[in-house]
């Protein structure tokens, strides 16, 4: 019996805060929003997927290495085992390279259409899209986007602890607050390579402080200059999402909104993970009204995430985006 045709949703993410801390075992707070990436899969004689948005086809028998979008259906397949063959459809509305994770969402969505819906353990699962990711795909990218996309939960942040993997919803109460993404324009091709850069850093950071990862750091003395300010971001941005916690529990938005700005400084100044696209859209935010922004996802160019207050308009271009459903078939 062939298997059915299905139809899945893998949605993108927005992190509220905890950038650059996933690889550090560290602390993030995303959530899943209403916008990703559809995978239609059908029954077929051989594997044959369309990418009806980019209007390419990729037809094999056997899912071999490849550069470029094949090789993310081709990791999902040859990861998970999936013997197919399979007609797969991808579409998504997701703005691609805007920082909002669209590479998660397709990992995300061909994971739960290849396992028709049977997805077992997801955390397992968010693994694998990540192995995928970092060896058919080749970017060295944490476990942050794929938890979010698979565990998010409506209404609510998840509190990601990647030190144990430990994952708490948390209730994300706006009330007249809105939260909006909106896109830099900047895909800068020094992305996946500073990215990679600052990696490289925090495990020299951990060699010099002879730790095995910045989630044990405490006095940071024994560093300067450029180790010193990424070590002091990882450490501060941990610390800024508890604070987030505790502020969302306690309905004190405009601490979130501080917190917001603090993350967004620190990225800036010690992280050094901004361009000034970035800078200009922070800047166009606050000048909007904002109550706090900041940079999301790897830096380099992506989006701002803005927390405006009562009666403030999302200026032109912004998406609002709120917490929405994980990973699912449709
Ligand atoms: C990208 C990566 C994530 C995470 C963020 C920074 O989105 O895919 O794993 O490291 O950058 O927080």
């Amino acid at each position: 019996m062939p298997e059915p045709a299905v139809t899945a949703f893998g949605p993108g993410r927005v992190n509220l805060i905890g950038e650059h801390t996933d690889y550090n075992e560290g602390l993030a707070m995303p959530f899943a929003i209403e916008r990703g990436v559809t995978v239609k899969s059908s029954p077929a004689r051989r594997w044959v997927v369309d990418a009806l948005d980019l209007g390419q086809r990729d037809e094999f028998d056997t899912p071999d290495r490849v550069k470029g979008w094949r090789a993310f259906h081709r990791g999902m397949i040859a990861e998970l085992g999936i013997e197919g063959p399979r007609h797969l459809e991808i579409t998504g509305d997701l703005p691609r390279g805007s920082g909002l994770s669209s590479s998660a969402a397709l990992e995300a969505a061909l994971a739960v259409a290849l396992l028709q819906g049977e997805t077992g353990d997801l955390k397992a699962l968010a693994k694998v899209c990540s192995k995928v990711e970092n060896e058919w795909v080749g970017a060295e990218t944490g476990l942050l986007d794929q938890i979010a996309s698979l565990l998010s939960r409506e209404g609510q942040v998840l509190r990601i602890d990647f030190r144990s993997l430990e994952v708490e919803p948390h209730p994300l109460e706006l009330g007249d607050w809105q939260l909006v993404t909106l896109d830099s324009g900047a895909k800068h091709n020094i992305a996946a390579s500073g990215y990679n850069q600052r990696r490289a850093e925090c495990r020299a950071a951990c060699e010099a402080l002879g730790i095995d990862s910045l989630r044990e750091a405490g006095d940071l003395s024994a560093l300067d200059g450029t180790l010193l300010r990424r070590a002091r971001h990882v450490v501060s941005e941990n610390a800024r999402v508890d604070a987030t916690a505790a502020a969302l529990d306690a309905h004190d938005l405009p601490a979130v909104a501080e917190l917001l700005d603090a993350s967004h400084a620190s990225l800036r100044d010690d992280y050094e993970a901004s361009v000034p696209e970035v800078e200009a859209t922070v800047e166009r935010l606050k000048a909007a009204g904002a109550a706090g922004a900041r940079m999301v996802g790897g830096g380099f160019g992506g989006s701002v995430l803005a927390l405006l207050g009562p009666g403030v308009a999302p200026p032109d271009g912004a998406l609002v985006v709120t917490p929405g459903a994980p990973a699912r078939l449709l």
